[in-house]
């Protein structure tokens, strides 16, 4: 036993060294598809000239990336040297810590764990956001990215860093955008290698900067807001938005209770990404974007980036409450279907607790009277024992047999226990109202 747990000690020890080696080499950002794709498929001896050339070009866009971009340690903003050299190090530690097991050191989603999840993690070098505040189209504004962060995605893989401190979400946001222009840039430079077989010089690739940039930029400007004041939550509106579910189709995907992608019963195409899209279950009371009005709003009004959630803005716009009455709709599924699970849950618990409750202290009763009819006849057994003892002298008296003498079992008197201490099934649950929505909504 002792000897043979030294070879394991030697082992676990071999591998902790191992393991600490591996980890201690710094990450290295890799060729993206893109890029990669350049020379795929190309014979060696029979294609070598041009395999040369792209070869070259590979190198060359790494060490563009290198140069713009840093390394995964040591990142830089492109386009933005303003940004500290201390908040993007610290984005870089924080991600390494909390973020790459599953959107990998290139930003593009594929760290080890994404392969088990669905949604897959965000890829983003491809440069979409779904969860925003601005335009269908529109790039993301670190704030909602920051915002992610926060609030996690509801349903999926993705946690919440609430926990984090605002600087240190800001600085995780900062690496997260750094990644993404990078993946950006790679795009383009991969683009004009296999378009021209050069790449251009420095001057160019600046100019390409403040293409890939200049959307980004202008997002900061692009934040919808609502056309109108949150009306009143009724019936009617309700109601009304119920009707407007239907009118504008989103049935079509959601299904009529907006159930939508739950019962798996609608192929609503692939996203961006190259993933199944699922319409999201408005039921669920859980929205990956946010639940409170304004996120459900803009998600309505001008849809979800990436994902075949198409923009109503057209439609939708010259009647601005329709979109708040959609909204109150999806709200009321939400908190309907919470409702009837608590509701349920409640009725079922008052069927059965009392009368199961009942059953059970009836039968733990009578089997206490039992053993209390058993433990005094053996009380009563013992003692006609000590009596007959006592007497012994007197043998004439002894054909006398007290041990049988009591044989009456004592009535099983102990009933009420039964009675009245079934747990009552507590007041329903009520934190439905979300009355701070509103005024943040009307903001
Ligand atoms: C356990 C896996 C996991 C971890 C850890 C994780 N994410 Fe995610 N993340 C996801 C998934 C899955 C999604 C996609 C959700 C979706 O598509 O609805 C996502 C999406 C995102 C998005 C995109 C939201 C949008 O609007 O499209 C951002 C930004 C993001 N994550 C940042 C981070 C950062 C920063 C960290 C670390 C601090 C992190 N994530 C850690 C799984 C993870
Ligand atoms: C073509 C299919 C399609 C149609 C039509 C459609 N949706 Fe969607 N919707 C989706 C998909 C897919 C998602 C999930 C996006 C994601 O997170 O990947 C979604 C998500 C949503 C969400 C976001 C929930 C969250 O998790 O934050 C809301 C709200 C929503 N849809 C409401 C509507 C409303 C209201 C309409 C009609 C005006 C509508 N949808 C029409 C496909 C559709």
């Amino acid at each position: 036993m002792q000897m043979s747990r030294w070879p394991l000690m030697a082992t676990l020890a071999a591998l902790a060294v191992g393991v600490g080696c591996r980890q201690a080499e710094p990450p290295e950002f890799t060729p993206g598809p893109d890029v990669v794709e350049l020379t795929e498929g190309l014979d060696p001896e029979e294609d070598k000239d041009d395999l040369k050339t792209l070869q070259d070009l590979q190198n060359q866009i790494a060490t563009v990336l290198a140069e713009r971009v840093g390394t995964p340690e040591k990142i830089k903003m492109l386009g933005d040297p303003h940004v500290s050299e201390e908040r993007l190090a610290r984005g870089a530690e924080l991600y390494a810590q909390y973020c790459v097991q599953c959107h990998g050191v290139n930003g593009d989603g594929n760290g080890p764990l994404a392969v088990y999840l669905n949604p897959r993690p965000r890829n983003y070098t491809a440069g979409v956001f779904k969860f925003v505040a601005t335009e269908n189209g529109s790039k993301a504004r670190r704030a909602d990215i920051v915002k992610t962060l926060y609030r996690g995605v509801t349903g999926t893989s993705m946690p919440s860093f609430d926990v984090f401190t605002d600087s240190d979400r800001e600085a995780v946001a900062d690496y997260v955008l750094a990644l993404t222009y990078r993946g950006l840039l790679q795009t383009q430079l991969a683009q004009i290698a296999y378009d021209e077989e050069e790449l251009p010089d420095s001057a160019g690739i600046d100019q390409i900067v403040d293409e890939v940039l200049e959307p980004w930029r202008a997002a900061q400007h692009e934040v919808v807001m609502p056309l109108s004041p949150m009306p009143v939550m009724t019936a009617e509106t309700i109601a009304h938005g119920q009707e407007l579910f239907l009118q504008y189709s989103c049935n079509k995907c959601h299904g009529n209770d907006g159930r939508g992608g739950s019962v798996g019963s609608v192929d609503v195409g692939k996203d961006v990404w190259g993933y199944n899209a699922a319409a999201a279950d408005l039921t669920s009371g859980m929205f990956r974007g946010g639940g409170r009005p304004i996120d459900l709003y803009r998600r309505v009004l001008v849809g979800i980036n990436g994902a075949p959630m198409p923009s109503r803005r057209a439609d939708l716009a010259n009647d601005p409450d329709a979109i708040w009455h959609i909204v109150h709709f999806i709200k009321d599924t939400g908190e309907k279907r919470r409702r009837e699970t608590v509701e349920a849950t409640l009725t079922a618990l008052n069927r059965m607790v009392p009368a199961e409750i009942a059953a059970e202290v009836a039968l733990d009763a009578e089997a206490e009277a039992d053993e209390a009819a058993d433990a005094k006849k053996d009380a009563d057994a013992q003692k006609a024992d000590a009596d007959a003892a006592a007497s012994e002298p007197k043998a004439d008296d002894a054909d006398k047999t007290p041990a049988e003498s009591d044989d009456q079992t004592p009535a099983a008197e102990n009933d009420g226990a039964a009675s009245d201490d079934a747990p009552a099934a507590d007041e329903p649950a009520d934190n439905e109202a979300e009355p701070e929505d509103a005024a943040a909504a009307a903001a």
